[in-house]
């Protein structure tokens, strides 16, 4: 069984405010996408870890530094889905199998650990579609009006908030991302093409970083794991 890890790195982290793409700024010692990538570094059962960035990106590489096992895949796009598209592509074209299995990460998702990586890929290896990490929604969810009022409490029941890793086997993930190019996640795309990926249970920790309150959260997170 093969896996790869495919990092979707090149964004431009607009909600974000500052000069670097968020993947880029220095938390807890480290870029965010230095912490990402090393999290799946310490996965055994990753073969190589390919980091999708914008081409003429100079900052990857930069951060990374060199490791025979990541790979900078210059193939980025304009929508997260198109990065993950250029990413699948340039898989194959370097010799990558339709029957590989792809885990599909956030670079901005830097506190995930080896240990949920690793329980996402054992309860996914002998699944027939594959899954993803995620939350059941811990807070109460309302819906709002056109005044930012409360307008409905939703029951929360059965919902869960979708996180990455993201695992599917690259041939079916490329073609039902060619069918529905606009979603959000991978899992949207397979759903669309009528498969039901699986659900496995992941922390809180694993946030995406996405406003700049963030920074703080994801370098108390690293720091405390690190002894600081
Ligand atoms: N991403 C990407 N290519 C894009 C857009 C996003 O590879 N064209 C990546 C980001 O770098 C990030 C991940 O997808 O690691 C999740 O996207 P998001 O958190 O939305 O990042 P940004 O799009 O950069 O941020 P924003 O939406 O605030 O602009
Ligand atoms: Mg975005």
């Amino acid at each position: 069984m093969t896996i790869h890890a495919l990092i979707p790195c090149a964004g431009s982290g607009a909600r974000m405010a500052g000069d670097l793409p968020k993947q880029y700024r220095v938390v807890a010692g480290a870029a965010i996408v230095a912490h990402t990538v090393r999290a799946f570094l310490h996965c055994k059962a990753v073969d190589h870890v390919y980091v999708v960035v914008q081409p003429g990106d100079a900052y990857a590489r930069l951060v990374l530094g060199d490791d025979a096992r990541v790979r900078i895949v210059p193939a980025g796009g304009v929508s997260r889905a198109a990065s993950v598209v250029g990413g699948l592509d340039w898989l194959r074209a370097t010799g990558a199998s339709v029957d590989d299995w792809v885990l599909v990460h956030d670079a901005a998702r830097c506190c995930v650990t080896p240990a949920a990586i690793t329980q996402l890929v054992s309860a996914c290896a002998d699944d027939r579609v594959g899954g993803l990490l995620a939350l059941p929604l811990p807070d109460t969810l309302k819906h709002a009006d056109a005044e930012d009022r409360v307008g409905a409490t939703l029951p929360r029941e059965g919902l869960w908030l979708a996180q990455t890793p993201q695992m599917f086997r690259l041939g079916v993930l490329r073609e039902a991302l060619r069918v529905a190019p606009d979603v959000t996640d991978e899992a949207s795309a397979m759903e669309a093409a009528g498969l039901r990926p699986l659900l496995v249970r992941g922390a809180a920790s694993n946030f995406k970083v996405t406003y700049a309150d963030d920074l703080e959260v994801a370098a108390a997170i690293l720091g405390a794991r690190n002894g600081a």
